[in-house]
């Protein structure tokens, strides 16, 4: 399909993309995961509300650096708040502004965030046009099946198209299914059938396979999410490229890049523990390894762990 999109985004191109992950994504990640192939990276989601409260946390997430389409997760309904945060500019160093539609997490859900934007279609119309209206960047949504069991995707992309959001992505499960079972496969196809924007495909793409299979049915995208945590090059797998480093040299320039972040070494270790267990997972010894890490306490022991791998 040709879409005509008012944005530099190529959509007749097909994209790969890294999920949104929170706790996962952050802007060493994203970086890393765009040098093995990635076309899209989204950042971890971001509270607006906390945005528009000049939260140092948040705006540190701000801090974007990767080479391909840069694209910032944001969560919460005030329309207010949207309007200040949107008419700043903070979203300033991305391409994209996606909305977080999908967060199952109950801390989300109990302010009315994340998935809980599916329960009542009219308020999320506004939240959404909102976000459309005051954003200078496309304004893209990413949502689950549905929440209290209750699947009205397709309804719920309709809507989207209608505000002016510029495409979509679906993570096939319900809010109450969390990140268990498969996804339901034929939703995607139904959603694609239903709308005229660009339908990307997040959750259990773990092969090329899958990927291929997305792209035979119309999607515009895959967005990768578990597949690629401590493995980014997954991208260059599905990209059919040679990897561009080792994974030793990916644990080395993610913890490089994250000393720029953390000022604490406190932070950092504790922080970066598990992406060195994610970087680890594959090779042999890693239960006995990941033991090991789990007491280290100082960047030195992270480092030389490092250097052995
Ligand atoms: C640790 C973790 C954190 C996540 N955080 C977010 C998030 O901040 N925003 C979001 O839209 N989805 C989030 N997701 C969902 C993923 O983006 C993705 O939709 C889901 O994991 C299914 O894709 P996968 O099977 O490729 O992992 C998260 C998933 C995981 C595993």
């Amino acid at each position: 399909m040709n879409y005509n999109l008012p944005m530099k985004i190529n959509f007749n191109k097909f994209i790969i993309a890294l999920a949104p992950m929170a706790g996962v994504t952050d802007f060493a990640f994203r970086k890393i995961c765009a040098d093995f192939g990635a076309d899209m990276v989204v950042s971890e989601m971001i509270s607006i509300k906390a945005l528009e409260n000049n939260s140092k946390l948040s705006k540190k997430m701000l801090r974007e650096e990767s080479k391909c389409i840069r694209s910032i997760q944001l969560f919460g309904h005030d329309k207010d708040s949207i309007i200040k945060v949107l008419s700043s500019d903070l979203t300033k160093d991305f391409d994209i502004v996606d909305f977080n539609c999908g967060c199952p997490a109950p801390k989300i859900v109990k302010n009315n965030d994340g998935s809980a934007m599916m329960r009542d279609l009219n308020n999320s119309r506004e939240v959404i046009a909102t976000l459309v209206k005051y954003s200078n960047k496309p304004v893209s949504v990413k949502f689950r099946l549905g929440i209290d069991n209750n699947e009205n995707y397709i309804e719920f992309g309709k809507m989207c198209e209608e505000v002016g959001v510029s495409f979509i992505t679906l993570h096939a499960r319900t809010k109450e299914q969390g990140y268990s079972g498969t996804v339901k496969k034929e939703a995607y196809k139904n959603l694609i059938q239903n709308v005229n924007i660009p339908v990307f495909w997040s959750g259990d793409i773990n092969t090329k396979e899958d990927m291929e299979y997305a792209k035979s049915i119309g999607c515009a995208g895959v967005m990768i999410g578990r597949a690629s945590i401590g493995n980014p090059e997954f991208f260059s797998i599905l990209k059919g490229i040679d990897a561009p480093y080792s994974k030793k040299e990916t644990a080395k320039r993610h913890l490089e890049m994250l000393k720029t972040y953390y000022k604490s070494e406190r932070t950092l270790v504790s922080y970066f523990k598990k992406h060195l267990m994610w970087y680890v997972k594959s090779t042999n010894n890693a239960t006995l390894i990941k033991q090991q890490i789990l007491q280290f306490t100082t960047l030195q022991e992270i480092e030389s762990l490092i250097d052995k791998m």
